[in-house]
């Protein structure tokens, strides 16, 4: 059974295993609270049992006008349920009321977020690599 909850209170790092897949230096399960806890807006799948967090999305945002989601990951092993949907369904609407609402993907995923009610549009980018596993 999978819950959704939208606070980092009584996740510690040790329930954050796993994600990043494919990142050749990713952020720390340590790196990995701070951005949750760093975030204006989280929504997290947590296993009822154990509350290992299972997938994760958030958002960041000026409180005023705009939001942007960085990250959405859902574990291989929990992926092809239907909880990635739930978690960018749950953060749209935790959005709702600002103006943008933006975020960044592959061209592969593009009919995922289209079906969730977004458009495609282009975007640029700087990515320090040296810098993945967070800021020192
Ligand atoms: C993208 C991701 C979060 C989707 O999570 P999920 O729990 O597997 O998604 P769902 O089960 O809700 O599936 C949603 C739909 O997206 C599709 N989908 C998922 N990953 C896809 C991919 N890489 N390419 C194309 N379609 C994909 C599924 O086929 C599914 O379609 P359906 O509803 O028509 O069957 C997950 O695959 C993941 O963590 N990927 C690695 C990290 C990543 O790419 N994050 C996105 C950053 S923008």
């Amino acid at each position: 059974m999978i819950n959704y909850i939208n606070s980092i209170d009584n996740i510690e790092k040790e329930k954050l295993h796993g994600f990043f897949v494919g990142w050749p230096n990713p952020p720390s399960q340590e790196k990995h609270l701070e951005i949750l806890k760093n975030s204006t807006y989280i929504w997290l799948a947590v296993k009822e049992e154990g509350k290992e967090v299972v997938g994760f999305i958030n958002a960041i945002s000026d409180k005023t006008l705009s939001s942007y989601i960085p990250l959405l990951e859902v574990l291989p092993e929990y992926q092809g349920r239907g909880i990635g949907r739930e978690l960018v369904k749950r953060m749209l609407h935790t959005l709702k009321d600002y103006y943008m609402i933006d975020l960044l993907c592959d061209d592969e995923l593009t009919p995922f977020y289209k079906s969730l009610g977004m458009f495609k549009s282009s975007g640029m980018l700087v990515r320090n690599y040296s810098q993945q596993e967070g800021r020192g």
